[in-house]
C-alpha cells in the first residue's frame, strides 16, 4: 500500500479521482473542506477531530465492487472492537455503538477504479455533532482510548486483507449479519422516499438485506434501515 499524507483536502475521494490511476493508493488527511457522506450528504471534517482516508483498488470486478461496502465495513469493525467491544454494524456500511454512529463508508465505483472512502471521529465532543441529522459519537465522547496512528495502521491490514478475501471470492456475508444486530429484528425501511415495515431475514450472496414485508420477499440495493422499537 503506497500512502500520502495531506494537511488539508476537498475530500480524500476526490483526490483519488483526481490522481492517476494507482492501485493500492491511501490518502489520509488531518482535515476535508468538502467532506461528503452518502446520498449527497456532508461529512464533518475538522482539523485533527476525525480520521478520514481514502482507499483506491483497480481493476475491480462485478464481485469485488458489490460486497466491497460489506467487507469493508467488517474491516472498520474489526479495527475499532479492538478498542472496545460494544461496536457494531448497520448495513449497509455504518458502524455504531450505544445507538449513535461512529463511522461511515463511501464506496464510488468508476469504471476503472473502486474508491472507499472511511471516516472515523475520533475526537469530537458531543456538542460537535449534536447538529448532524443522525445521532453520532466519536472515541473521544464514548470515553475511549484510543492512538490515531495505530487505528490508521490497524485499518490499512485490514482493508488489504478484506480486499485479498474479496479477490479470491472468499468473504463471507456472514461476518457481516453476525455483527450487525438488525438481522432478525422487526424493522422500518425507507427506500426512495417510501416507508415500509417488515423482518430483516438475512443478507444475501450480491449483499443486498433480504426483508419480508407482508410475506414476501424484498431485496434493497441500499435504503435506511432500523429496528422497530
Ligand atoms: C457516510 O456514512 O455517509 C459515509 C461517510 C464517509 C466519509 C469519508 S471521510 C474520508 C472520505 N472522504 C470523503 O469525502 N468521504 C469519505
Amino acid at each position: 500500500m503506497k500512502l500520502i499524507f495531506l494537511e488539508e483536502v476537498d475530500s480524500t475521494n476526490e483526490y483519488l479521482k483526481r490522481v492517476e490511476f494507482c492501485h493500492g493508493l491511501c490518502v489520509v488527511a488531518e482535515k476535508q473542506t468538502g467532506g461528503k457522506g452518502r446520498r449527497g450528504k456532508k461529512w464533518i471534517s475538522e482539523k485533527g477531530k476525525g480520521l478520514y482516508v481514502s482507499f483506491m483498488f483497480s481493476p475491480i470486478s462485478y464481485q469485488i465492487a458489490s460486497l466491497s461496502s460489506l467487507a469493508f465495513g467488517v474491516a472498520v469493525l474489526n479495527v475499532l472492537k479492538t478498542l472496545d467491544k460494544r461496536f457494531y454494524l448497520k448495513w449497509p456500511n455504518d458502524i455504531y455503538i450505544n445507538g449513535k454512529k461512529i463511522s461511515g463508508i463511501l464506496p464510488e465505483l468508476l469504471s476503472d477504479r473502486l474508491i472507499i472512502g472511511i471516516g472515523i471521529n475520533l475526537n469530537y465532543t458531543r456538542d460537535e455533532l449534536s447538529s448532524l441529522e443522525v445521532p453520532a459519537t466519536s472515541l473521544f465522547a464514548e470515553k475511549i482510548p484510543f492512538d490515531k496512528h495505530s487505528i490508521l495502521d490497524k485499518l490499512i491490514l485490514e482493508v488489504e486483507n478484506y480486499y485479498e478475501l474479496l479477490k479470491k471470492k472468499a468473504f463471507n456475508v456472514k461476518e457481516f449479519e453476525k455483527n450487525c444486530p438488525l438481522i432478525g429484528k422487526e424493522v422500518s425501511v425507507i427506500e426512495e422516499h417510501k416507508q415500509f415495515n417488515g423482518i430483516a431475514l438475512g443478507i444475501d450472496t450480491n449483499g443486498c438485506l433480504v426483508v419480508e414485508v407482508e410475506g414476501k420477499i424484498r431485496r434493497l440495493f441500499s435504503g435506511n434501515v432500523s429496528i422497530r422499537l
